[in-house]
């Protein structure tokens, strides 16, 4: 008998296995990120001997290893086994770059990796599985080690520069002087909003630990003339004026009182008329559709004592209570979006 065509397709056990196996794939690139794969080949193409011998990779997997970076489509091999980066890989992942979002990639080695490991413990008690399992405060457990603050800050400029070039130049910035980027880390959503508007000033504003850091990076990419930091705590001390408060991936990491004081805070420091944005991975009103979103809150699970992600509505609701009168969310890049409040 003829298979009828309107019919679905049989199920296929292919999804849930490419799933379920996902970290193969994944611990694949997080380790060639670690051993400096990308920038290696960024220096030249070389063959598997050559790429061996410089990564001190045991010869027993270094073949499988490259081919399948190869076959994941991190890495091209041309006709004389000679292994190179694709565009991406080369733009991306090569250390010595500008261009370099590795950052995230490496805290994902070095701390998420084995944080998920316990996801099904952070199920069942609803606590994090970090440094800071004790309860006490994920950042200031972080910053207690110089390498992992830099690590951490570095890693929060790679994940968010799409998003912080995207707001730099969606977002109408024509009728406002002034902003601050609260929680800025490294400074980069500064960054790119100095760069692509020349008349706004601003202020990043972040523990006083990350000053050193974000003042190295705002030096060194030129606009120390227009954008400086201030150390504070946003739980204890009012947020500096401006006509524009922005929160980039900073609501998620908190309890609903503590998001909810952040906006008051916003609020307070805000004109009439000024603009409060906050960006994460917004999730679908439906709940449905945005699951990097939805992994993201998994991940707050895991690294924070209350953090959640939430949808739009949700953070248009808690705007409207701290006393913004017109609310809206607009797309930014891949999972994240913007919600914009106007005092
Ligand atoms: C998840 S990172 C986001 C960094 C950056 N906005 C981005 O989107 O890439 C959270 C930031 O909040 C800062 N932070 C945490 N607790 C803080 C507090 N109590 N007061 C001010 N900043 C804080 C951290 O130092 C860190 O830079």
């Amino acid at each position: 008998m003829e298979p009828d065509s309107s019919s679905p397709p049989p199920p296929s056990p292919e999804h849930i296995l490419q799933v379920g196996l996902g970290f193969w794939a994944s611990k694949t690139l997080l380790s060639a990120v670690e051993m400096e794969v990308f920038t290696e080949l960024a220096k030249h193409p070389e063959d598997l001997g050559a790429v061996t011998g410089r990564l001190g990779l045991h010869p027993r997997g270094a073949r499988d290893f490259l081919d399948a970076l190869v076959s994941l489509g991190f890495l091209v091999r041309d006709e004389h086994g000679r292994y190179a980066n694709t565009p991406e890989t080369e733009l991306f992942l090569d250390k010595r770059k500008p261009s370099y979002m590795g950052g995230i990639l490496e805290m994902a080695n070095h701390r998420l990796y084995p944080f998920w490991g316990s996801l099904t413990t952070a199920l069942r008690t609803g606590e994090q599985q970090n440094e800071a399992k004790a309860g006490d405060d994920m950042f200031a457990k972080l910053y207690a080690d110089p390498a992992k603050l830099k690590e951490f800050l570095r890693a929060m400029s790679g994940v968010s520069r799409g998003a912080n070039m995207a707001i730099a130049r969606k977002f109408d910035w024509s009728g406002y002087e002034s902003f601050v980027d609260a929680g800025t880390a490294q400074g980069d959503l500064a960054l790119q909003i100095a760069l692509a508007n020349p008349h706004l000033q601003g202020i990043g504003f972040d523990l006083p630990e990350v000053g050193p850091i974000f003042e190295d990076y705002i030096v060194a990419n030129g606009v120390a003339d227009r954008v400086s930091f201030t150390g504070g705590n946003f739980f204890e001390d009012p947020l500096p004026k401006a006509d524009v408060v922005l929160f980039g991936h900073i609501l998620h990491d908190w309890d609903l009182e503590q998001k909810k004081h952040l906006l008051r805070m916003a609020h307070d420091a805000l004109p009439e008329g000024g603009a409060v944005i906050v960006y994460d991975a917004i999730i679908d009103d439906e709940r449905k559709e945005n699951a990097f979103g939805l992994l993201m809150s998994l991940n707050m699970l895991v690294e924070t004592q209350g953090g959640f992600d939430y949808t739009g509505a949700d953070c248009r609701g808690w705007m409207e209570e701290a006393g913004f009168r017109e609310t809206r969310v607009e797309h930014l890049v891949g999972p994240d979006s913007m919600v914009i409040g106007i005092k």
